[in-house]
């Protein structure tokens, strides 16, 4: 590494390196790090934390300088990967590989053909809430919700469904209180089933909404996947597509019940749930951070930044920039127009199930305000032990 001076702000980043400091309110030392150290060094662990919007856009724009290669999680830093484990572990040329090839997946009309399954889904969840009495948000819709679309995408029968569930849990550091061989075992169970699975559709007709056949029968240069990329693929996209959009439903819904009059204005004015989606995004923002590695010397915000050191963009900062969002950043609106909210990232690696969260939650929303007039809570909101994703563990709420 090349010798530059870096500031120490251990102290003021340690609370970063706790799980359970994820489980109160972050907020206020995210804002306290925009004010004083918006390029921050942790020098426990030996990684920048970026809290500004433009420095996050700035790093997810430059892929040559800041790599993915080298891990996206500060428990990844000294990682070696031999071969890479998702691909948001992956670079150029070789990401723009992967990402085409399973792009086809993700397209408009693939979205079209399943949003009918995705609303009657949604439907069937909200017709089995009682109105006037208190729900926990999370297992009675939340929850099943996701799994529901992400299984049929993977072409997993509803049999398999619960042992889908604990896969997916176990792919989330801090999401379950499980023992880490425990954990092991599971996503090993995955990894077999999903790749016999998807095996089986090689050569099968596209039905049109599995991506599993899109995966199964995607050729590159005339090759298709490996088992690896195929397991590679399929992991990220249970894990990838459950947990984050499960959480910005719970999160969005609760901020919803806390904030009675933002529901109101949905149910007077339903061209407001569009904007409600991106508010939702924002204020949840599922994905707390991800990482970077500086293959060069390079600055951010006048601070030297040397090559091979770890860079933790911090997306929950960035979406509550008052540089960004104004002085009402930390205000959720449903109305907020523009909102460049980084919770899907930015840039190359720019989330691929962007289309498929954003039609899950209108569906949701849809549903909820065809049947319901009033929100509120109905209890504290309890929040998930994690510094990868902003969980919500139970949110109590009434609807009437
Ligand atoms: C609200 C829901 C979601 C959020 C907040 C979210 C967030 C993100 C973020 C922040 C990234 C950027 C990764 C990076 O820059 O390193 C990403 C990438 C990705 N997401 Fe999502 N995601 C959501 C839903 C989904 C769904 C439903 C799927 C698929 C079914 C999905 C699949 C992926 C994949 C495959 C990538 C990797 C893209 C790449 O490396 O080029 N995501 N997501």
């Amino acid at each position: 590494m090349t010798t530059i001076e870096r500031p120490d702000n251990g102290e003021l980043t340690a609370p970063l390196d706790d799980d359970a400091f994820y489980a109160g309110d972050p907020f206020a030392l995210y804002a306290q790090l925009r004010r004083e150290a918006p390029v921050a060094w942790n020098s426990a662990k030996g990684y920048w934390v970026l809290t500004k919007h433009a420095d996050v856009l700035k790093v997810s724009k430059e892929p040559e300088t800041f790599c993915s290669g080298r891990g996206i999680l500060t428990m990844e830093i000294g990682f070696e990967y031999a071969s890479p484990p998702t691909m948001m572990h992956t670079d150029p040329p070789a990401h723009a590989r992967y990402r085409k090839l399973v792009q086809p997946g993700f397209g408009p009309s693939r979205m079209r053909a399943l949003e009918a399954r995705v609303r009657e889904r949604a439907r069937e969840l909200v017709a089995k809430i009682e109105p006037g009495t208190p729900i926990d948000f999370v297992p009675a819709v939340a929850v099943p919700f996701p799994l529901f679309i992400i299984a049929e995408l993977l072409g997993v029968p509803e049999a398999d469904w619960e042992r889908f569930y604990r896969w997916s849990e176990a792919g989330i550091p801090g999401e379950k209180d499980w023992p880490p061989e425990e954990n092991l075992v599971l996503l090993g169970e995955m990894n077999a089933y999903l790749l016999a699975a998807t095996k089986a559709r090689r050569g099968e007709p596209d039905v049109g909404i599995e991506i599993v056949s899109v995966l199964a029968n995607v050729e590159s240069d005339g090759e298709q996947l490996s088992d690896d990329e195929l397991a590679m693929f399929l992991g990220q996209l249970l894990i990838a597509g459950n947990e984050t959009t499960r959480n910005t439903v719970s999160g969005g819904i609760y901020a919803l019940a806390e904030n009675p009059e933002q529901w109101q204005r949905l149910v007077d004015d339903r061209s407001l749930v569009e904007p409600a989606i991106e508010e939702m995004l924002r204020w949840t923002t599922p994905v707390i951070a991800f990482m970077r590695t500086a293959t060069r010397d390079t600055v951010i915000r006048g601070q030297d930044i040397a090559a091979g050191d770890p860079v933790l963009m911090l997306y929950a900062s960035a979406n509550r920039d008052e540089d960004e969002f104004g002085p009402t950043a930390d205000r959720f609106d449903v109305g907020r127009t523009p909102n460049h909210h980084v919770a899907f990232g930015f840039g190359a690696h720019f989330c691929l199930g962007a289309a498929l969260a954003r039609l899950e939650i209108r569906a949701l929303l849809d549903a909820l305000l065809d049947r319901f007039g009033s929100l509120e809570p109905a209890g504290p909101a309890e929040r998930t032990r994690s510094a990868i994703i902003a969980g919500v563990k139970h949110a109590p709420v009434t609807f009437s």
